[in-house]
């Protein structure tokens, strides 16, 4: 049964899928959301919470969605269908999988759209066009979002009816090298900056007295939307993979690389804002707070570009905007394949009308959010703060009580013979059986509680 859906697309190497899958998980959430959590919560501290979160739920549940794509060799609905028999529950959790995914896209794409205009309101500003760097930098003007998001939707869909070897994969081995070029030179850079010994202090010492509750749940949030898990990107990723591709050690580098490129935005961000702070700009509240916690990039950022000014604030500018958008491009194409795949596997829709259905129905929502960007924290409340985890659970559950961890394991010793040797074996079931659903359970209570009252 499982057999007949062999011949979809593959990644080419296992290095093919570890930048694929990498670059879906470092996007925006690396470099705005990760810095501005640590940034308010504790610095180090938060880093050693979110390093526990990656690791020990995040690692075993990339694991599970990649396991379950390999076997099943389908989208998330048509993998849960086949591993569930058909039974209705598990094909509203493939739903609600394909549903988040379109969600998100519709959003990330006009949060995107945002950072692409920021790149041209850079341009302006230092060319002294103020009339446009206003205009570019006007986050409430519908029709100049709806116009970035469109773009970025172009690039995504130019990049993702390719395919999974020739466009999704080729992609990511040009861009990801690229966007670590551009993050290490900027680095170095403001390294060399006065103010940035001083946030790399407050960066790396930890303020344990800030760990509660609330820090973990952000935490471990952070690291759901980071890892890009409980939406079945890694089960849409898993579905290429090779048989003879090691799944826990693949998923191993992803983790870890996602998590370096977090500290690394740390190591960028949390310096700039120092920085920015000795040259006069305001960043901290009377009682030390983040001021502007949400619209850092924006506000914050550009202003320091400006302080340094000349041929050095132009350059630093556009790198950093180039840097975001070409993270959030890595991840909106994985976004965009989730329910691309949906329409070829279920639908038996070919590769290019799917990927024109997609983009229309997306570009008709992010449309819509363009002009109402107040919809944006609600969808990311419902489809980011909540579905993912709760995508996360579902998935923990239904392959620790359904599918089983043994058959699962079965799968894993394709692309690991000596997996009976070492620890994972022992571990990983009890943690898709008790840990992650225990985990997830309690963010999501909290979330919801938090949530409505
Ligand atoms: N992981 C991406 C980021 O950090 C966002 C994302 C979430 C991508 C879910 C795919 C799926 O920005």
């Amino acid at each position: 049964m499982l057999s007949n859906n062999d011949n979809r697309g593959i990644w080419s190497s296992k290095l093919g899928f570890v930048l694929a899958a990498s670059g879906s998980a470092v996007g925006l959430g690396n470099i705005w959301g990760f810095p501005t959590q640590v940034a308010s919560n504790g610095g180090a501290a938060f880093l050693l919470i979110y390093l526990l979160c990656c690791f020990l739920v995040g690692f075993p549940l990339m694991v599970a969605e990649l396991a379950i794509g390999r076997h099943t060799k389908r989208n998330p609905v048509g993998s849960l269908k086949v591993l569930g028999q058909a039974k209705k529950i598990f094909l509203l959790v493939g739903f609600w999988c394909v549903c988040c995914g379109v969600m998100i896209l519709s959003y990330y794409n006009v949060v995107a759209g945002w950072v692409l205009s920021y790149l041209f309101e850079e341009i302006a500003y230092f060319s002294t066009n103020s009339g446009l760097a206003i205009f570019f930098s006007d986050t409430t003007n519908g029709l100049k979002n709806a116009l970035f998001a469109v773009v970025f939707i172009i690039a995504t869909v130019s990049i993702v009816i390719g395919g999974v070897h020739k466009g999704i994969e080729r992609a990511a081995k040009l861009i990801m090298p690229l966007f670590i070029c551009i993050m290490l030179i900027l680095i170095a850079y403001v390294f060399t900056l006065k103010g940035s010994m001083l946030g790399i202090s407050k960066y790396l010492i930890p303020d344990f007295s800030s760990i509660n509750s609330s820090l973990v749940f952000s935490a471990l949030g952070q690291a759901f939307f980071s890892l890009s898990l409980g939406m079945g990107v890694l089960i849409t990723y898993g579905s290429y993979m090779a048989n003879d591709q090691n799944i826990p050690k693949a998923a191993a580098y992803v983790t870890l690389t996602d998590f370096s490129i977090a500290f690394l935005a740390g190591l960028l961000i949390i310096p700039t804002m120092y920085i920015a702070q000795e040259n006069g700009i305001k960043i901290l509240d009377q009682t030390g707070g983040l001021l502007n916690e949400d619209t850092l990039v924006f506000s914050v950022l550009p202003e320091l570009f400006h302080s340094l000014g000349g041929f050095v604030g132009f350059t630093f500018s556009i790198l950093f905007f180039a840097l975001l958008s070409l993270a959030a491009l890595t991840s909106t194409i994985s976004l965009f394949e989730v329910p691309v795949s949906y329409l070829i596997d279920e639908h038996s829709v070919g590769r290019k009308k799917a990927v024109l259905i997609i983009a229309g129905l997306v570009g008709v929502i992010s449309v819509t959010i363009s002009f109402n960007v107040n919809l944006i924290g609600l969808f990311a409340t419902i489809f980011n703060n909540i579905g993912l985890p709760l995508g996360g659970l579902m998935i923990s559950l239904f392959l620790g009580y359904f599918w089983r961890t043994e058959n699962a394991m079965l799968e894993l010793r394709k692309g690991f013979d000596a997996i009976d040797q070492g620890q994972f074996v022992l571990l990983w079931p009890i943690f898709i059986r008790y840990i992650c659903p225990l985990l997830i359970s309690l963010i999501l209570i909290v979330t919801i509680y938090l949530t409505l009252w």
